[in-house]
């Protein structure tokens, strides 16, 4: 559990806060005080998040977007622009997991437009609020999953033998890649990214293979296997509230080695380059 923090007048938006990590980290950030800005496609759920907050005395507001579609992304932070003038962290924490190889409307691999292409367009979009606003941080959501994943800068679009937990290895690679060539590029904002450890009970397994479904449904009744999803928002509360270190990996609360391959200034430089065009910017940001 955090310890009691003092996020008054501050704004946080916490991508993926309809459910699973990303609603239970939204609801701590409330209760701390700030107003909270959660998305999601789902607007019924979103809603909830919303009410969970005001409850427990915050506020909060919710964007319905579905990542899926990088105008939808755009969109979202031209509406939050509208309404906010300020923004003191940004959790980029929506993701998802395809069980089988889709294409979005926008020609992407639908788990990389979700979980690198989006948050790395709404980063882009955000980023002049963020500057504009003293101390403030990004935090990316990664995986332990990420040294498991393999970058075909040639084949971005996984054409052949598509494999479920390898589209999504390689998304949290690729924030991990994205995290550090942003810190390396920012000097003001603090960007760390944050394994939360397993959470089997998470939403994020419900699309998974029938394999996956059955392992995650038993590993969520053994009290042993896995953590919850409170305990899981732990780390990425940690660094919404206050960070003193950037373009650090963390495992929980703990910064870790990730693998050697974010360390491939090329790699990173390359993924960021293909992930500009692949979302219609300038590749020179920030
Ligand atoms: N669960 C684990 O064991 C685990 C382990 C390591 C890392 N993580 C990471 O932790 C983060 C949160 O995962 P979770 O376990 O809390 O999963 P979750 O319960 O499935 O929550 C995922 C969130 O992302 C949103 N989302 C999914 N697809 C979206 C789309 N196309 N557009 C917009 N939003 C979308 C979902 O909202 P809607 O359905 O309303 O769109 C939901 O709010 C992810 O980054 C995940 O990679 C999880």
């Amino acid at each position: 559990m955090n310890d009691a923090a003092d996020m008054d007048g501050q704004v946080a938006l916490v991508t993926g806060a309809t459910g699973g990590i990303g609603r239970a980290t939204a609801r701590r950030l409330g209760e701390f005080g700030a107003h909270v800005v959660v998305t999601g496609r789902s607007r019924e759920r979103g809603e909830e998040t919303v009410r969970d907050i005001e409850r427990a005395g915050g506020s909060a507001q919710f964007f319905r977007a579905d990542f899926a579609a990088m105008a939808t992304v755009r969109a979202l932070a031209d509406e939050f622009r509208d309404r906010y003038d300020r923004l003191d962290v940004l959790v980029n924490n929506a993701a998802c997991s395809a069980d089988a190889r889709r294409l979005t409307a926008d020609g992407h691999e639908l788990t990389l437009a979700v979980n690198h292409l989006a948050p790395y367009l709404l980063t882009h979009d955000l980023l002049d609020v963020l500057v504009e606003t003293p101390d403030a941080r990004i935090v990316n959501t990664s995986s332990t999953v990420h040294r498991r994943g393999g970058v075909d800068l040639a084949d971005l679009r996984l054409e052949s033998n598509y494999d479920a937990l390898a589209a999504y290895a390689r998304s949290k690679l690729a924030n991990l890649l994205f995290t550090t060539e942003l810190a390396a590029r920012l000097d003001d904002i603090p960007v760390n990214a944050v394994h939360p450890g397993f959470v089997p009970g998470s939403g994020l397994y419900r699309d998974g293979s029938l394999p996956v479904r059955l392992f995650t449904a038993l590993a969520a009744r053994l009290p042993v296997v896995g953590t919850s999803v409170a305990e899981a928002a732990d780390g990425l509360v940690r660094l919404a509230v206050a960070s003193d270190t950037t373009g650090t990996y963390f495992e929980g609360r703990e910064p870790a080695h990730p693998d050697p391959r974010v360390h491939d200034a090329r790699l990173r430089e390359h993924l960021w380059n293909v992930s500009a065009a692949l979302v219609g910017i300038d590749p020179d940001w920030p």
